[in-house]
């Protein structure tokens, strides 16, 4: 029989191409999201590619009594849990938002799971809490910096939080996936990311803008101690990305961890700079971008990439599409999404 993995958030932009690819894979999943910053048409993207009628709950993860009826009217072997908030100056704004939101969910979950046997949890975790690493590229053992925001905060609090509740149980299994800055679409352009009012990631700004939503790029920055002055980043394509998850479930579910919590690095390995970027979009799109360099976004660190070692020796993942490739199908999807 196959087993069932518990998506939360699944109808956001990595949610939906992660339940795409565990679908592929063999998985059943049933998807639990309170829509708050996603769409149904998440879900109906990721039911058209699959063909398949995956379950949908609306529900939010703080919902004590929604969670539970949840793992009881589901046989749940595996959880992702992606249901967050994400925007980093509203989080500054609006810290209890954020601690309330990211952490009581991902405790009620937890204890959800844990009520029920479920023993099996990847936590979508992120490069923000390296912060400003001081020897690159950041392997997993790379300190943590000191998080600058609440939500870099809920990130780091998050891990931890998985790691004790792992140390003191028997059984619990867990794994902290790292993203560095995920971008892209599904080749289908049925799913891909969606982000409300104006996007604070470089990616959805940048095909906005070659869309005619938005009239200007701004570039934070030509005077970073970087090759060509812009910030250097590590850009994971969203499916790539969606694979690592499958094989962190198939991991703990054919009882391959070595440790029954695990950290991995989820990038390519290839630091790339804004102005590339910029300059890649426009040349596998045929067109040109409306830009200007300004000044930098404060909070911003100048380099992050990641050491992708210990993902490809033990997941056997690698990173595959090639930037070309994924910069092409976020602007297949950004046209999809106006009607272009
Ligand atoms: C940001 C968050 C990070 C979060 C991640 C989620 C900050 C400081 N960090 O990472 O905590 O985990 O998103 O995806 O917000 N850029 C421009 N113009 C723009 C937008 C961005 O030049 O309009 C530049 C930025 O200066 C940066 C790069 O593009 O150098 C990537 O920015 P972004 O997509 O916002 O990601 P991060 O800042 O790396």
């Amino acid at each position: 029989m196959s087993k069932c993995v518990l998506v939360t958030g699944g109808a956001g932009y990595i949610g939906s191409h992660t339940t795409v690819e565990l679908t592929a894979a063999g998985y059943d999943v049933v998807i639990a999201d309170d829509l708050s910053n996603s769409d149904i048409c998440g879900v109906e993207g990721v039911r058209a590619i699959t063909g398949k009628n995956i379950p949908f709950v609306e529900m939010n993860c703080l919902d004590k009594e929604a969670m539970d009826k949840l793992f009881t009217d589901y046989k749940i072997d595996a959880v992702i849990h992606f249901a967050a908030f994400k925007a980093v100056g509203e989080s500054v704004a609006e810290p209890l938002k954020y601690y309330s939101n990211n952490i009581e969910s991902f405790v009620t979950l937890l204890s959800t799971a844990a009520r029920h046997g479920v023993n099996n949890i990847v936590f979508s975790s992120s490069a923000t809490v390296y912060g400003q690493p001081d020897v690159l590229p950041a392997t997993e053992q790379t300190p943590r910096k000191p998080a600058t925001s609440p939500y870099g905060n809920t990130k780091q609090m998050c891990e931890d939080i998985l790691r004790d509740t792992v140390a003191a149980s028997a059984t619990l299994k867990g794994i902290a996936l790292r993203y560095f800055n995920p971008i892209g679409a599904h080749p289908s352009a049925l799913i891909g990311e969606l982000p409300k009012g104006v996007p604070n990631n470089l990616v959805p700004f940048i095909t906005q803008t070659a869309a005619g939503v938005r009239e200007c790029l701004s570039v934070f920055g030509d005077d970073y101690n970087t090759p060509d002055g812009s910030c250097l980043r590590d850009y994971i394509d969203v499916v790539d990305l969606a694979k690592a998850h499958v094989t962190a479930v198939s991991r703990m579910l054919d009882d391959k961890n070595k440790e029954r919590y695990e950290i991995f690095n989820i990038g390519t390995g290839r630091a790339v700079s804004v102005l590339e970027l910029v300059n890649t979009f426009e040349k596998v799109n045929g067109l040109k971008l409306n830009y200007k360099i300004v000044g930098r976004r404060p909070g911003d660190v100048e380099s992050v990439w990641a050491d992708t070692t210990l993902a490809a020796t033990e997941l056997g993942w690698k990173a595959e599409r090639t930037l070309d490739e994924t910069l092409k199908s976020a602007w297949e999807w950004e046209k999809r999404v106006r009607g272009l």
